[in-house]
């Protein structure tokens, strides 16, 4: 039987690693908005505005056409911000085939609806089957190599037992969840957390400071998922956890960068028209707010972040506020 086609949707520095690693492991098309983004995979195989001179795979195809490419998807990768999958996905729905699985990169709240981006995938393409793979997973150290893993979560088990052997690489481990919910919000809230512990390195606080921004924000993005539907132990896996921890960490995450950006006294604006990327915490915090306070959770740092994004608070009085926490507020 021919093998399989993976196309996937989205040339930012994600994307193009996801289409890398599967181009390894099968027939893979790389969806790019932009001709020029197209023409450097196929002639240079380079893709330098995200990933500098890291080569990627000769095999891996770059296409500018979105409909050609989804009618030859037998599984659909999405990789564009959360604010273009809607749209997006429309533009390939009259041409993708029925069934086709489709994966989501996205780690953002859709503005307006609040939906997950999974949620968007289901409304936009309804019969196919979903998921997403997400987890501790800096774009540029994969393409590189270093080893790390991730997980797809899907309903169906055996969808994602289908999808492992896709994205799987020697040292690119792939796990399996059906918690669909808690995989999906720990991405996209582990982000808002990063924004903070951006402005705390900005701010130079101390190792204290740093520690308590993790450990209370995995509280706050466990409590919120808890109290929407999600496994709470999900959240202590890779896609919990394990994503805080290398958001939190990495001088490569974007939001992070945003979060230093914002210590340096730059507006939201300015640090986005720096960064030149998308950081998807920044359109994410007042969705996350909202659902906090819909769902009665109490999440001190979610909302400091929120307040700096939306220029109430600096970051300095987003620290101060965060030390007046009522002491003996339940772990
Ligand atoms: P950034 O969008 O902050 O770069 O997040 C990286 C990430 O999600 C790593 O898993």
């Amino acid at each position: 039987s021919r093998p399989v086609r993976v196309v996937v949707l989205g040339s930012g520095s994600w994307g193009t690693t996801v289409a890398s690693l599967a181009a390894h492991n099968t027939r893979t098309t790389l969806w790019c908005r932009r001709s020029e983004v197209a023409e450097e995979i196929n002639s240079d195989h380079r893709n330098r505005q995200y990933l500098g001179e890291r080569p990627l795979p000769d095999a891996l195809d770059a296409t500018d056409d979105i409909e050609f490419a989804a009618s030859q998807a037998d599984v659909l990768v999405v990789g564009v911000p959360s604010s273009a999958v809607r749209a997006t996905l429309t533009e390939v729905a009259p041409t993708l085939r029925a069934w086709v699985p489709v994966l989501s990169l996205v780690k953002g709240l859709e503005a307006g609806s609040r939906m997950r981006p999974t949620q968007v995938v289901g409304e936009c393409l309804p019969g196919h089957p979903v998921g997403l793979l997400a987890g501790p997973n800096i774009a540029s150290e994969i393409i590189d190599g270093m080893a790390a893993a991730a997980v797809i979560a899907t309903q169906d088990e055996h969808v994602a037992t289908a999808l492992q052997p896709l994205f799987a690489a020697p040292r690119f481990r792939v796990y399996r969840n059906t918690d669909v919910l808690g995989c999906e919000l720990g991405g996209v809230l582990k982000n808002i957390v990063a924004i903070a512990a951006g402005m705390a390195e900005g701010l130079a606080v101390g190792d204290n400071t740093r520690a308590m921004v993790l450990a209370r924000g995995l509280a706050e993005m466990m409590q919120l998922g808890e109290a929407m539907g999600a496994d709470p132990r999900t959240f202590m896996g890779l896609t919990g956890m394990g994503d805080l921890i290398a958001t939190c960490m990495s001088p490569a995450s974007r939001n992070r960068r945003i979060g230093e950006a914002l210590a340096r006294g730059l507006t939201v604006a300015e640090a986005a028209k720096e960064l030149g990327q998308v950081a998807e915490g920044v359109k994410t915090a007042p969705i996350v707010m909202q659902l906090a306070d819909e769902f009665g959770i109490d999440m001190p740092i979610a909302a400091e972040v929120e307040a700096v994004v939306a220029g109430r608070h600096t970051p300095e009085q987003a620290y101060a506020g965060l030390g007046t926490v009522p002491p003996g507020t339940d772990q």
